[in-house]
């Protein structure tokens, strides 16, 4: 039926889904969605707003959400049903509710509708998913599950630093970092650092048993991965990782859209803007550490790196994927390697890679309306 209203002169439609809310009208980052929709028009698409509650896949006139531009507000109002739906709940928990998931699950399986990015990545997976094919391998930390305080020591045998994340964190929260410290008499001392809402907190002891104790006193019920710390390359003593955005392009093919760099702020184990970390420019970065022969080189081989764990990732997961943010980390010797990728990816602030990633999203919803898979 999308093809016949096509054809008689209907606009492709793309829905975003998100959830409802009972103070704003729905979650998610409603600027962001007022983009889409801009941008939706520029191409000839129409875009809206469904939450989970409105969506049915059985009629062919739905509740959406739409932006008027006079009264600079959304009104509820029936919308052609969608060709496509772009999964933006904000949420992990709200994903998972049984409802949610039954939409998810009918969208996945309907043959109608082409719905991408179903839902979001959890850290311990993707881990599994990227060290296991050989392509992808060569970016992966050493990484274990936090089951023990027996994993700890074995990693810390061969590394002296170690990150502790929640394989569902984000934005930094919850991450603590092991430091392995010499102490003057030579005996083994270990430091852990955890970020405390704006600061940091430290903590000393002087066996894994004592890190492993420390460890649960702050885990609330989160399962952690342990993993091998990167020797991040520097820019004025700051440690910088780099934010790559990843989206298939109007062909449906994987490609990079943009590179961002964050800095760290002073002291901080992590280099999220909200925790004092800082916007900067890859090239200018990286120039400063190896010289703009290398830092050219680097960056083509962070492009290439990107596409292939996305394709990897998309591989795995066994799911239908639109885009993803990917966090890589450089380190001192110029080698690359995959820290996460997030599926939701917040909105990149570089106005180059902003409008880019906005003008993908359409064009690959048009690909997927002419082109896309059929189950
Ligand atoms: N293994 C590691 N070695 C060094 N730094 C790391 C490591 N893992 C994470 N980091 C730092 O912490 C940041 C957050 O880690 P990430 O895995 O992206 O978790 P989150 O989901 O909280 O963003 C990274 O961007 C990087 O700066
Ligand atoms: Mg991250």
């Amino acid at each position: 039926m999308g093809f016949f209203l096509h054809e008689i002169g209907q606009k492709p439609t793309l829905a975003i889904l998100t959830v409802k809310d009972s103070k704003r009208v729905f979650r998610g980052n409603l600027d962001n969605f007022r983009d889409l929709i801009q941008t939706g028009e520029q191409f000839g698409v129409d875009v809206y707003i469904v939450t989970t509650k409105d969506f049915t896949l059985s009629s062919p006139e739905i509740y959406g959400y739409r932006f008027n531009d006079e009264t600079k507000k959304w009104s509820r109002e029936l919308v052609p049903a969608p060709q496509v739906v772009y999964n933006r709940i904000p949420y992990r928990k709200m994903e998972m509710k049984p409802e949610v998931q039954q939409t998810i699950q009918a969208c996945n399986r309907s043959s109608s509708i082409q719905l991408f990015n179903p839902s979001f990545f959890n850290k311990w997976t993707l881990f599994g998913w990227l060290n296991s094919a050989k392509e992808s391998k060569p970016y992966m930390p050493d990484t274990q599950q936090l089951n023990s305080a027996n994993d700890l020591t074995q990693l810390l045998r061969k590394h002296a630093v170690l990150y502790l994340k929640p394989v569902k964190g984000k934005a930094g929260r919850g991450i603590m970092r092991i430091d392995r410290l010499t102490t003057a008499n030579g005996r083994r001392n270990y430091r852990l650092s955890r970020q405390e809402n704006k600061k940091m907190a430290y903590s000393y002891h002087n066996s894994t048993d004592e890190l492993w104790n420390e460890w649960n006193k702050h885990r609330g019920t989160h399962d952690y991965i342990v993993q091998q710390g990167i020797a991040l390359t520097r820019y004025k003593e700051r440690a910088y990782d780099l934010r790559a955005l990843v989206q298939k392009t109007s062909k449906g093919v994987w490609s990079v859209s943009g590179i961002g760099a964050r800095v760290a702020g002073r002291a901080s184990i992590t280099t999220h803007v909200p925790r004092g970390g800082s916007i900067d420019e890859p090239r200018k970065l990286l120039t400063s550490a190896f010289g703009a022969t290398e830092a050219k080189n680097i960056l083509t081989r962070v492009r290439k790196a990107a596409v292939t764990l996305a394709a990897q990732i998309e591989k795995s997961s066994g799911n239908q994927l639109g885009e993803m943010s990917m966090d890589i980390g450089v380190d001192t010797a110029g080698h690359i390697w995959f820290f996460e990728a997030n599926s939701k990816p917040m909105k990149f602030d570089e106005p180059k890679i902003r409008q880019k990633s906005l003008e993908r999203i359409i064009r690959y919803s048009l690909y997927l309306i002419n082109h896309g898979r059929r189950r």
